[in-house]
């Protein structure tokens, strides 16, 4: 096997790493030799996951030698995402790498029902949250030309029975995942995001015993780790892409789409007698971008040179 994959000279911050996931991948990139911002409002806020607390985990790093510096600011707010990637940036002098991390789940409630601090707060953490945490850590990792960012989305974005407001946030990841990642190859950043699966404080809140006995055998948040890490690598293997992890598997979850079913006179009845055309998955493309999608149109997208969605001559993101 080739060498160790280290960290040193690279500065992490990791979002609602008091606990859980977070904490493992803290851990691990932290053991690797990276300086680690740990960042969770546990202790500090009501919406923090009982128990979680990054002033332990950052204890435990430096009890093992590792460099690690507590913040407690919230993922929920502009502030809050400047303020932890300022913290990185005096603390440590650079940032390469960030882990949004920090989530909230809370019991289903009913789609009509709904609360709407519920939805508030969902949407808040983790959609709004990664914009909050990125967009300085961009400016940093941009005027470096480098950096590393790994999202944490989840499966239930693909679609799951009876759960509305959390999907929705993960959804909105996977997409703001590609589009950065899309942007990022100018600068050196690359944007992956994983959908794992672990027995954390979080998972734990499931209230079926069966699935919870079951989680707490199967999927240990330490084996989603490693995954988490290559991508942090200046080695990452990838850029856009989202990852089922969990349990030791690794696998790549993507967007496909089919040739479809094209006519020059587009009508109701055209469409109802060729639907299993338009459903047809001969020819199946797994896409990158949506670009490849509109290629797919067949009418000389890819003829106009041009790939990105601003001005021609807008401002550099
Ligand atoms: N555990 C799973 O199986 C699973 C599955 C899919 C996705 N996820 C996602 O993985 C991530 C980690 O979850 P986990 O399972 O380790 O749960 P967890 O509850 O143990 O960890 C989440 C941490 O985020 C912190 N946090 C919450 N709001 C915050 C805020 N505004 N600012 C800063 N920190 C905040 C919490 O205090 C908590 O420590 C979450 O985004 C979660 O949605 C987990």
């Amino acid at each position: 096997m080739a060498g160790e994959l280290r960290f040193d000279d690279r500065v992490a911050l990791v979002t609602g790493a008091g606990g859980g996931l977070g904490a493992a991948h803290a851990r691990l990139l932290a053991e690797r030799g990276a300086a680690v911002v740990v960042n969770d409002i546990g202790g500090t806020d009501v919406e923090a996951q009982q128990g979680a607390s990054a002033a332990e985990v950052v204890a435990e790093i430096e009890a093992r030698g590792g460099r690690a510096v507590v913040d407690t600011h919230s993922v929920a707010t502009a502030e809050g995402g400047r303020a932890m990637v300022e913290q990185a940036l005096e603390r440590f002098g650079r940032l390469d790498i960030v882990v949004n991390n920090a989530g909230v789940g809370r019991p289903g409630a009913g789609f009509v029902d709904l609360p709407d601090a519920q939805l508030d707060l969902v949407l808040k953490t983790h959609l709004y949250g990664a914009f909050h945490v990125l967009r300085p850590a961009w400016r940093a990792m941009r005027e470096q030309g480098y950096g590393r960012i790994v999202n944490t989305a989840s499966a239930t974005a693909m679609g799951v029975d009876d759960s509305w407001d959390y999907p929705a946030a993960k959804g909105g990841l996977v997409s703001l995942t590609r589009c950065l990642a899309q942007t990022g190859e100018r600068h050196g950043i690359k944007v992956n995001a994983i959908m794992p699966m672990a027995f954390t404080p979080m998972s734990a809140q499931v209230p079926s015993d069966t699935i919870r006995d079951w989680m707490k055998r199967t999927f240990p948040a330490e084996s989603v780790a490693p995954t988490v890490a290559l991508l942090c690598h200046e080695e990452a293997p990838c850029n856009g892409e989202i990852l089922s992890v969990g349990a030791g598997r690794t696998a790549r979850v993507t967007y496909a789409v089919v040739p479809g079913f094209k006519t020059a006179e587009p009508s109701v009845e055209a469409l109802r007698e060729n639907w299993s055309q338009v459903m047809d998955s001969e020819g199946l493309l797994i896409a990158r971008s949506g670009q490849e999608d509109s290629g797919l149109f067949g009418v000389g997208f890819e003829d106009l040179g041009v790939t990105r969605m601003g001005p021609d001559d807008g401002p550099e993101s």
